[in-house]
């Protein structure tokens, strides 16, 4: 059989592990564990070293322990139970002087546990040198990861199963994805839930039997208790144990950027749990590794709780994001200048939250949550009836406003005398919000398939994205593989990420602003053009021109369109007026 190898973003190759490389790397985890069970401390398996799993893992294997005279109690809605591990609590949850352990001063030993596929396992070899395996904006990430590796020996990563079997609380951190068949109807997909159940089955073969599983990955409502819950108990019964799965749920709110810890660390939590003995355990654990005291968690009575705030608090999100398309498109139609109406409104306490929506809105999170309600109101609570109008509506209203992007990609170009076809059009900022280099369903993405579509010879910049995998892998990524809604895709596979602004630009008909890094806010419209060497059409996606640099583009004979700012033809008058 020929070796596999798992590619690393910068291009060095891991062999997989072979038959022989299991055995030996639990002998080495055995080995760790042990170690740190004579230190007292607490084994946590975190399952899917991505986004959410590195860090989450490295703030668990950063934890210290607190003296017990510094102990807060936060609000009187949140128990805090008694121990019932069979360590040495922590000092945070101490009942009192009489049950005192000394504990140890890193009290949770950490192992990553990441399945070795040819997609992830690098990220093993990686984390297990102190390297994040995840690329990020937060100053936090990388040395948190390298202390916890190197210094406190707190955080290893591993891909073979059998570390399960060593763990007192396992994390949940794995993707659940929902395919979209069609562009622009959600309601064509699926819950791609074999991956996740098959994770289920896993866990409750290999762990002790108190072990509390913590799934934190957003899951359709319903999972915890009518999917993972059934399927473990049958597997304890199978494996002879009486007792019942201690599972819980709590929900990450996970923002990569440049609060990336914080926005796990310090930030509230909602959890539950199948029963009560599960319901303390996530509670206990939740506070000792957040910031519960400044931010107090919020306890529900099911896991259906938690898991529906999660998928309610996205689809909220989409939904608010979808209602400006309309407004957006009105005001192009109307010579209102929508980002100065936004910014009108939110002078208003109570609309502080109204956002612009730029071309489209990606992430991993809100393209996809209400999705999972949707399919588990039908899929798993049994109901045939159609309730779900908006959250579908806003999805699907999201997933497409990018193609809107392009179309005033093409008239800008069109009122210049260039046809769409064959114009080189550079994009700046691949990744789906600002300062982040996460490309997953980016709205950049849609655009530039769309331009694609049209014969535009497409460039993009993006200072946070290296390798943009969407079209790297579109050919080897059979669940959401967005080429498959377009024609004339094929070359987007060979697609670079520029890193030189200036020599992106040379050349180019066309400029799409398309995401707010910090390095397009103060662009100098005069700069621009001298490198691109003539006038080009300019498109702001997302409200990054004021008015100045707007005038300043048609003094210099450019064409200026921008999503929703429908004044740019009043401008175009004054400044043809002024000349
Ligand atoms: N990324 C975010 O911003 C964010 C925010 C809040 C919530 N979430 C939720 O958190 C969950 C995880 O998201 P993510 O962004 O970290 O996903 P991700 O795809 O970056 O990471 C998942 C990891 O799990 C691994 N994995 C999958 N199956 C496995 C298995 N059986 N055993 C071991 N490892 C396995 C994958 O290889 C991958 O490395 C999702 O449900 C997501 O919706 C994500």
């Amino acid at each position: 059989m020929t070796k596999q190898f798992s590619v690393s973003p910068d291009g060095t190759k891991y062999p997989l592990p072979t038959e022989e490389d299991y055995k030996r790397e639990f002998e080495r985890v055995k080995a760790l564990v042990e170690e740190a069970r004579q230190k007292g401390q607490e084994i946590v398996v975190v399952m899917g070293l991505g986004f959410v799993g590195s860090v989450m893992a490295a703030i668990v294997a950063d934890t210290e322990s607190k003296l017990p005279s510094t102990i807060h109690h936060p609000p009187s809605t949140i128990n805090h139970p008694p121990s019932t591990s069979h360590h040495p609590p922590s000092t945070t949850h101490d009942q009192s002087p009489m049950t005192y352990h000394p504990s140890p001063q890193y009290p949770k030993f950490v192992i990553g546990m990441q399945r070795p596929s040819t997609r992830s396992y690098w990220k093993i070899p990686l984390l297990n040198r102190g390297i994040s395996p995840v690329k990020a904006e937060d100053p936090e990430v990388e040395p948190m990861i390298r202390r916890c590796v190197l210094e406190k020996k707190t955080l290893t990563a591993s891909f073979t199963y059998d570390v399960l079997t060593l763990a007192d609380v396992v994390i949940v951190d794995v993707q659940l994805d929902y395919a979209k068949k069609d562009l622009g109807n959600v309601r064509t997909g699926h819950v791609e839930m074999t991956a996740l159940e098959e994770s289920f089955d896993i866990i409750a073969h290999h762990i002790k039997p108190d072990c509390l599983v913590i799934i934190e990955t957003t899951v359709a409502p319903g999972t915890t208790e009518q999917i993972a819950y059934p399927a473990m108990k049958k597997v304890f019964r199978q494996r002879g144990i009486t007792t019942d799965p201690l599972l819980a749920h709590s929900y990450e709110r996970v923002m990569p950027g440049r609060e990336y810890v914080a926005s796990i660390r310090d930030f509230w939590r909602v959890c539950s749990g199948v029963n009560e003995e599960a319901k303390k355990r996530v509670v206990k654990f939740l506070n000792e590794v957040i910031n519960t005291e400044k931010f107090p968690l919020t306890v529900l009575d099911r896991p259906i709780e938690s898991e529906t705030a999660k998928v309610v608090e996205n689809s909220y999100r989409a939904t608010i994001l979808a209602f400006m398309d309309e407004w957006s498109k009105f005001a192009e139609q109307n010579g209102v200048d929508i980002i100065k109406v936004i910014k009108a409104i939110k002078m208003r306490p109570t609309h502080n939250n109204m956002i612009f929506p730029g071309p489209g809105i990606g992430g991993y999170c809100l393209p996809k949550d209400g999705g999972l309600g949707i399919w588990a109101y039908r899929h798993i609570l049994g109901f045939e009836n159609d309730l779900f109008k908006i959250t579908p509506l806003a999805i699907d209203i999201n997933d497409t406003r990018a193609l809107h992007a392009a179309q005033l990609v093409r008239d800008a170009l069109r009122n210049m005398g260039k046809p769409i076809a064959s114009a080189e059009v550079l994009v700046l900022g691949a990744s789906y919000r600002e300062d982040v280099g996460d490309t997953r369903y980016s709205g950049s993405e849609i655009l530039i398939r769309r331009l694609a579509e049209m014969g535009a010879e497409i460039r993009v910049h993006d200072p946070y994205v290296d390798v943009w995998w969407e079209f790297r892998n579109q050919e080897s990524y059979p669940e959401n593989n967005r080429s498959l809604f377009f024609r004339n895709q094929k070359k987007l596979k060979d697609l670079e990420v520029l890193k030189d602004l200036n020599t992106a630009l040379r050349d180019i008909d066309a400029l799409v602003l398309a995401v707010r890094h910090e390095e397009y806010l103060n662009l100098n419209p005069e700069e621009i053009i001298k490198h691109a060497g003539k006038p080009i059409a300019v498109i702001d996606c997302f409200g990054i021109l004021d008015d100045e640099k707007i005038k300043t583009y048609l003094k210099l004979g450019c064409e200026v369109k921008g999503l929703g700012r429908g004044h740019i033809r009043r401008l175009k008058e004054q400044v043809k007026n002024s000349g």
